[in-house]
């Protein structure tokens, strides 16, 4: 038995994904709209994601701005990202606030105070509240690592190796009530590697985290931007 899974995993690595990631949908012709999305990242831990977001603004691969990082956790990483690439940001501590409602409160008054337009969660380790959920309804998105709807929830990537999955892989959502739920924006598939360890997959699946991150915020900017021609 154990031996007919290897061979079965090894087969789907190598033939079907050609050890490969795949993304989906994947468009080649840069998503263009105008102009600038304001964006708001909400982080609570080490933050490679909003770097790269801020890389992808930078190369002109992404037509936006950051206005703002919000995080939870006044010790995590992305603290030192903001400061690295000159981003305003605020720690909105969950543990100075009495109730899930307060913090979601003051998260909330600060995008609206900026005036953000879509609210990116790279890495935010908190359950948002409806209120945020609906006043950012379709402009509030999750990078979550695991092609979903499998394996919601923490611990997403051991969640993976555990049930001897041979592909896994990220999925970029809009965020709903229940958790990790949202429609799908854009997935990358990863497939797991015979002799791979959670942090080898973890690199991987990151790797592809930053390429689909970028092409998921420019798709929903241009649907913000259409939509707001729309109504005029
Ligand atoms: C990512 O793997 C993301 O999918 C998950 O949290 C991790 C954040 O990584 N929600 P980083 O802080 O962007 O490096």
């Amino acid at each position: 038995m154990q031996q007919d899974n290897k061979e079965y995993r090894e087969k789907t690595i190598f033939n079907g994904l050609n050890g490969h990631s795949l993304i989906s949908p994947f468009n080649s012709e840069k998503q263009l709209f105008d102009p600038k999305i304001n964006l708001g990242i909400l982080a609570s831990g080490n933050g490679s994601n909003f770097e790269n977001i801020i890389k992808s603004i930078q190369n002109n691969q992404l037509n936006a701005k950051i206005s703002i990082l919000i995080v939870n956790n006044p010790n995590c990483l992305a603290i030192k990202k903001a400061l690295k690439y000159d981003i305003p940001y605020v720690i909105i501590n969950h543990r100075d606030c009495n109730s899930r409602l307060e913090h979601d409160k003051l998260v909330l008054e600060k995008l609206e105070e900026l005036s953000v337009e879509l609210v990116v969660m790279a890495g935010w380790m908190r359950i948002v509240g409806e209120e945020i959920i609906n006043k950012f309804k379709d402009r509030l998105i999750n990078i979550h690592p695991s092609l979903l709807p499998s394996f919601k929830g923490v611990n997403a990537i051991q969640q993976a190796i555990d049930n001897r999955v041979t592909i896994t892989g990220c999925t970029v959502h809009y965020v709903q009530k229940d958790v990790d739920s949202g429609s799908i924006i854009i997935q990358a598939a990863v497939p797991i590697k015979e002799q791979d360890s959670k942090e080898t997959l973890r690199k991987r699946i990151q790797n592809m985290e930053h390429i689909i991150l970028p092409l998921a915020i420019a798709k929903v900017a241009k649907n913000i931007r259409t939509s707001f021609k729309d109504n005029k």
